[in-house]
């Protein structure tokens, strides 16, 4: 489906609210690229997520501990360049809005100011609640994001699921229910119980995004070098592979290597 014409309709945080409302599931994906994001986009993705994610698959770190604020603005700018339809939130990287309020609200200004982007995502629940707040009085819709945060992983001391015990996911209801009171737009749950996941976007009326959450949410967000395949080491039980471009990759560039090697690239009609 193409969806690029000049009559294009920006999808709001409204619009995402009233996909809920009428029971329509809301697709998301991760971009970083101006390339990737105007593919993404085209194909009538509802929200593309600049990601934190980006410090992996991007960087090739191990996790997305280092990714910077500069960079995550550098990655939101090629990405709102590419997209017009596609509601574009980006990552608030770590250390942005851990230390001070006031500096959390310059982060996510600058996010939105330099990049056009249309909302930031942060990790985390209660303990927040103050600078999330701040930053949607600055004008910066927020989405939350609760389960498995990342940005903690040094905390938790493993990606596993997180939420299987009765206190932990009291804490998460209590969470989601405060970041909706605060006034988030939407929210991601990752890596929890899919009972526990349908059991809060039931109970919300914000837009609960998943992954790793089960079915029962409202939206699925999945990371594109995963989905595509690109990323051939990661395969966790939630992800549903679309492509296997690791070795689509790999053939054509062998190919390539090939035909450069063997003289027949380029022939007569590739050049001058
Ligand atoms: O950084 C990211 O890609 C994310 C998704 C996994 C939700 O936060």
């Amino acid at each position: 489906m193409s969806v690029h014409n000049e009559n294009i309709k920006k999808i709001s945080t409204k619009a995402l609210l009233e996909m809920k409302d009428k029971g329509e599931k809301i697709s998301m994906l991760t971009a970083y690229d101006y390339s990737m994001a105007s593919i993404i986009d085209q194909a009538g993705m509802d929200v593309i997520l600049v990601g934190d994610s980006a410090g992996n698959v991007m960087a090739g770190y191990s996790s997305t501990i280092p990714v910077t604020l500069d960079q995550m603005i550098y990655h939101a700018q090629c990405v709102v360049r590419g997209v017009k339809r596609a509601h574009v939130v980006i990552d608030m990287p770590f250390g942005s809005y851990q230390c001070d309020e006031s500096e959390a609200v310059r982060a996510a200004v600058r996010i939105i100011k330099e990049s056009g982007a249309d909302s930031v995502k942060i990790e985390g629940g209660e303990e927040f609640a103050g600078t999330i707040k701040k930053i949607i009085n600055a004008g910066v819709p927020v989405m939350g994001h609760l389960g498995l945060m990342p940005q903690s992983i040094n905390k938790y001391g493993s990606y596993a699921l997180r939420a299987k015990d009765d206190a932990e996911a009291q804490k998460l209801i209590s969470d989601a229910h405060k970041l909706q009171d605060i006034g988030c737009y939407s929210l991601v749950l990752e890596k929890i119980p899919a009972v526990l996941a349908k059991q809060v976007a039931e109970s919300l009326d914000i837009p609960v995004i998943g992954i790793g959450a089960g079915g029962g949410v409202d939206g699925q967000v999945l990371v594109m070098h995963d989905m595509l395949g690109i990323n051939n080491g990661f395969s966790p039980k939630f992800l549903r592979k679309y492509a296997n471009l690791f070795d689509e990759i790999t053939k054509a560039v062998g190919s390539y290597i090939s035909d450069v090697k063997s003289s027949s690239f380029p022939n007569e009609s590739e050049q001058y």
